[in-house]
């Protein structure tokens, strides 16, 4: 591949110390992702799928997890060493994650909107207007009709 992936996971290993022993829950996971590319994982319960995408993020409960070995090479750095601070800067702003259950995790009480325009003010120096016609202009770009809309609504009039 000519062009520079955007993210490159290598050997990733995540385990989890328990009681009953060590799960080795990801166990050397590669992969890389150009841009433009999406990736789909699949694989039935309890694979590592969550715990492979919560180690990019750099969000393992730790203990009992940890990252055991590898390396996750995003923008020119390798994720697994930075230091927490600079982690912060990229999760939510460059890298982010929809949980499981959105109906459980997106707030029912703050609009799409607010949810949006959250992570877009904590990361930007924007005002709340600006916030506003970002978070209008993601919502567009992922396809959803009638942005100006939805951003007002709340979490259950989407589907
Ligand atoms: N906090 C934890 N302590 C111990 N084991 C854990 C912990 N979190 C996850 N695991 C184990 O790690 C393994 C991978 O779990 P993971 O949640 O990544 O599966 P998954 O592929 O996302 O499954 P699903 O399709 O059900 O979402 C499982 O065996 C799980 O039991
Ligand atoms: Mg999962």
């Amino acid at each position: 591949m000519s062009k520079e992936a955007l993210v490159e996971v290598k050997n990733l290993k995540t385990y989890f110390y328990t009681e009953e022993g060590v799960v080795k829950a990801v166990d050397g996971v590669d992969f890389e992702i150009y841009p433009g590319e999406t990736l789909g994982v699949v694989g039935e319960s309890g694979c590592g799928k969550s715990v492979t995408s919560l180690s990019i993020m750099r969000l393992v409960e730790s203990p009992p997890g940890r990252i055991e070995a590898g390396e996750i090479n995003f923008g020119g750095r390798d994720l697994t060493k930075i230091p927490e601070k600079e982690m912060r800067k990229i999760r939510g702003n460059d890298i982010s994650m929809i949980f499981q259950e959105p109906m459980t995790s997106l707030n029912p009480v703050y609009t799409v909107g607010d949810q949006i325009m959250e992570a877009i003010i904590l990361h930007k120096k924007v005002d709340k207007k600006e916030a506003r016609r970002q978070a209008i202009d993601m919502l567009q770009k992922v396809g959803i009709p009638l942005p100006e809309q939805r951003v007002d609504e709340y979490p259950h009039q989407l589907s």
